[in-house]
């Protein structure tokens, strides 16, 4: 986990909230994505992906709470991730991520770990 302060210096809650915001935007509008999560779900689906950020930055742990320990790569296995999934996530993350416009240092930490956890859940293979 990394350091507390992390979670303040990027700007709290409302930095995860635009953050997720923009990235929900970007699945709600792709062909790839879109497809793999519920029908009228994605307000929840951002929900749990907002709390969870929260939660490894350091804030509030509500994520845990409502959903337990996190198993992330058990929790992705029913849906089928391989490189092109896994592309389109990396791509609207990416410009959920910049959109944000933090210190460079920020920005690579926040950065290097979500390309890392991406490709940590691809579950098929191309
Ligand atoms: C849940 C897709 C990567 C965190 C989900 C769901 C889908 C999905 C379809 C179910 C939606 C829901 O009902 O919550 C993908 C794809 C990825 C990816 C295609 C591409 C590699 C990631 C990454 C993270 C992440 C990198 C974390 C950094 C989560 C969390 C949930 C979730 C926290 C909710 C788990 C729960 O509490 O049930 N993801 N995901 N996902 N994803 Fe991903």
């Amino acid at each position: 986990r990394p350091r507390a302060d992390f979670y303040e210096a990027v700007g709290g809650e409302a930095t995860f909230r635009t953050l997720v915001a923009r990235f929900y935007e970007g699945v709600a509008n792709d062909p790839v994505l879109r497809p793999l999560y519920p029908e009228d779900e994605l307000a929840a689906a951002e929900e749990r992906l907002r709390m969870f950020l929260i939660q490894y930055w350091g804030g509030p742990t509500t994520y845990s709470e409502q959903r337990g320990h996190p198993r992330l790569r058990m929790r992705h296995m029913p849906f089928a991730i391989g490189p092109a999934e896994r592309d389109a996530w990396i791509r609207i993350m990416k410009s959920a991520v910049d959109s944000l416009d933090l210190p460079p240092e920020l920005h690579t930490q926040l950065w290097d770990y979500l390309l890392g956890a991406a490709n940590s859940l691809q579950n098929r293979p191309g």
